[in-house]
């Protein structure tokens, strides 16, 4: 694996002290250009298994293999220098044992150089998580609206209202106890993610959770508006990058139908490129 010679990155134990002060900036990153265009402004960049749905055309991240996750996670660390790198255990990759969960994320740090590894679940996981942490794999927990359960909420649903908020708070206190770093609550009411982040140790990481966490994430195509198949309503677009990327392809296919095209001799005169 080639890495970034010059990557002296936050590390787990920096990022779990940041618990209570300035908040952590997170976001996704699936390649090395946008590694590197987010590194500088990011506390952690997350290997995500959106991948699947922002870069490959998935309707969901359950088609998402952990190959994929390997050669997405290997891509991102080239490009980072001063983040946390942490990559998302795909479906079906660690639910079966701690055994199996430990094997794969195994590979995922030693084959990526992460620093830690995150996957969902709160209670039914915190096992599993125990025994990743006890042998020197850290972990970012993930409770509220888990995607890879997606047909299991019946739909991309806000979790964790009403009655529902106690199971929701456990899953977090588990993930804690279990020994993860961090825990992003995604999808989850603000007052609900307020009175998570107080109760538990570790930083909180929302994503349409409440402005009251330790730190926010979003996924990075959605926010830069190169995403635009299914946009959540809590994502607040910064740019409209899909927007304009089709619009200059739009002026090239014009140009080159007008033969209007600016070919080598509009750009180098008569010498021939070098
Ligand atoms: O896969 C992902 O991008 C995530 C974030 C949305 C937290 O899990």
């Amino acid at each position: 694996m080639s890495v970034n010679k010059d990557h002296v990155a936050l590390s787990v134990p920096e990022f779990q002290a940041r618990k209570g002060q300035s908040p952590l900036v997170c976001l996704t990153a699936y390649t090395t250009p946008i590694a590197k265009l987010v590194d500088p402004h990011c506390d952690l960049v997350l290997v995500g298994d959106s991948v699947g749905m922002a870069l490959h055309g998935l309707d969901s991240t359950l088609g998402v293999t952990l190959d994929m996750m390997i050669l997405h996670a290997q891509a991102v660390r080239r490009g980072l220098k001063n983040s946390l790198m942490v990559v998302d255990m795909p479906f079906a990759s660690y639910e079966g044992s701690p055994a199996e969960a430990f094997r794969n994320a195994a590979r995922i740090m030693a084959e990526t150089g992460a620093a830690a590894v995150k996957l969902e679940g709160g209670e039914t996981m915190a096992e599993t998580i125990e025994f990743l942490v006890a042998r020197g794999i850290p972990v970012m927990g993930h409770v509220g609206l888990t995607p890879q359960n997606v047909h299991g909420f019946g739909g991309y649903r806000v979790q964790g209202k009403g009655a529902a908020a106690g199971k929701v708070e456990r899953d977090a206190r588990a993930v804690a106890v279990a020994g993860a770093f961090s825990v992003v609550l995604e999808k989850v009411p603000a007052t609900l993610a307020t009175a998570i982040t107080k109760a538990v140790p570790i930083p909180t990481i929302g994503i349409g959770a409440s402005v009251e966490c330790d730190g926010q994430i979003l996924v990075v195509d959605d926010m830069l508006g190169l995403f635009t198949e299914f946009s959540p309503k809590f994502v607040k677009r910064y740019g409209a990058l899909g927007e304009a990327a089709s619009q200059a392809i739009r002026a090239y296919a014009d140009e080159v139908r007008a033969r209007a095209f600016p070919g080598p001799e509009h750009v180098y005169g008569d010498k021939a490129p070098s």
